[in-house]
This record gives C-alpha cells, structure tokens and sequence, in this order.
C-alpha cells in the first residue's frame, strides 16, 4: 500500500490521575517544552473535572484538550454521563472512544463504541477510536479476527464521510500500563491490518488518509523506534504523558 502522508498526533491519556491543581502544575511545565512542535497535533486528555482548567490553561497554544469517554446520548436521564455537545462547550476537541479499559471495566460494546462515535462527531468533536485485542487473543493467533470484529462492529458502521472524521488508536490490551511496549514490527503490521479493513469497508482512498495511534508502554525511550515505522501516524500515552517532561520528550522525539 503506498503511503500518504499523514501528520502526526502525539496525545496523552491521563486516565484517572491528576486533579485541577496538578493539571495546571503540570500544564504549565508542558506547554513552553512543546510550543516549538509545529509538525504534529498534540492532545491532552485529563479526567473531566480538570478540562475547564485544561482548556483554559492551552487556549493559543498547539496543544487541545480531549476527553476520555462521552455519552451516547444528547441529554436525557442517564446519570453520570457527559454528552458530546457538553464536552464541546467546555473547549474539548477531541475525545477518546472505546479505550480498552472502559470496554473491560464499564463493559462497553462495539455497538455502544459505534454509538458514542457518532455522538462525538455530532458535536464536532473528533474521536480516537481505540481497539486491540487480549493477551489470550494474541496468544491464540486471533488478533486479526478480533481487530476485524471490533473495526465492523464500531467504525466500520460509519459512512465515508463520518469515518473520514475520525482517529482510531491501536492498544494491545497486554501492552497497556505493562511496560510491555508491542515491537514497532508488531504494531506496524497491526495497523496495517487495520488499513485493510478500512479499504475493504470504505476504499483505499480513505484508508490511507486514516490516521492510526499506537497506544501501550510508549515511553521516552522507546518512542524513536515506534515512529522509524510508517504505518505508525502518532501515538496514545497513558503512563509516559503524566509527566510534563516525559511527555514533551516523546512529542519532541526527533529533535
Ligand atoms: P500506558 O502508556 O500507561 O501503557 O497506557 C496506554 C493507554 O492505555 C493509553 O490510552
């Protein structure tokens, strides 16, 4: 498959660490370490309490702000739950779909992942629809069976023109928060199977346009590596992107 070129997005999933006053600590560290990273797009995904904080703190600068999870639904009696159109009006652009942990913890399914997706784009957000398959699945030999499952069942259901809109992120549940980084081999050839079924589903034109993440034990010192792979077009940091300067050091890897 020939390669367009695609421009990075380099993006941080904090997960369920950090409170307003370590978002700002922390943002204020990061934003002058990045302000020089003009070839890619940087995102930060705090937890929902610290957007507002996060938002305001990156507003003019080359960073966006991301959230990790979002309501299905526009409004309505679902207790707990932040729609799109919210996360929009608190200055998100982008928000995680489908992470792994909320598929294992809070029993999400592809259907449920289809859903929020078009939430998100509803409201102009763009979402990073993350899948990957069980150590168990890899061991298996399954992770092509399961990747398809998971690309039918949630971006697949797309039209072009939603699916042009959207990131996806490749996080082999035995990588994440492991230190057990996937080989760049592993994960290329991961994302080129991804690719192929977004040609299949949608056609080459839009596969290649795609925009694939690699996410799992990325860290300062593995992230040259990771990049060296074309197929790779950025990547989703958990761990790594809590620390201002780890984090700076992977957006920043070729300098
Ligand atoms: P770690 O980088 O901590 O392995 O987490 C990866 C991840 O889940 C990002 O969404």
């Amino acid at each position: 498959m020939t390669m367009a070129k695609r421009r990075r997005v380099m993006a941080g999933n904090w997960k369920m660490y950090k409170t307003i006053a370590e978002t700002r600590s922390c943002l204020e560290l990061f934003l002058p370490l990045v302000a020089e990273a003009k070839d890619c797009d940087i995102v930060i995904a705090p937890p929902f309490t610290a957007i507002a904080s996060a938002v305001e703190l990156c507003a003019g600068s080359n960073v966006a702000v991301g959230a990790q999870n979002v309501s299905w639904g526009k409004d309505g009696a679902l207790t707990g739950e932040v729609s799109a159109g919210m996360l929009a009006e608190a200055g998100c652009k982008y928000v995680i779909v489908g992470h792994s942990e909320r598929r294992h913890f809070f029993h999400e399914t592809d259907d449920m992942v289809a859903r929020k997706t078009l939430a998100a784009l509803g409201a102009g957000l763009t979402p990073i629809v993350c899948m990957g398959e069980m150590p168990e699945d890899r061991e298996g030999g399954l992770t092509e069976e399961v990747l398809r499952r998971q690309f039918l069942g949630g971006p697949g259901s797309l039209t072009g023109e939603e699916f042009s809109r959207i990131l996806m992120a490749y996080e082999p549940i035995w990588a994440i928060g492991t230190g057990r980084v996937a080989t760049p081999e592993i994960a290329a050839a991961a994302h080129r199977f991804i690719r192929s079924c977004a040609a299949e589903q949608f056609g080459m034109e839009h596969a290649l346009r795609l925009r694939i993440l690699y996410g799992g034990s990325v860290k300062p010192d593995n992230i040259k590596g990771l990049m060296a792979q074309e197929e790779l077009d950025g990547v989703l940091v958990g761990g790594a992107s809590l620390d201002a300067t780890s984090f700076a050091s992977i957006v920043n890897y070729t300098s």
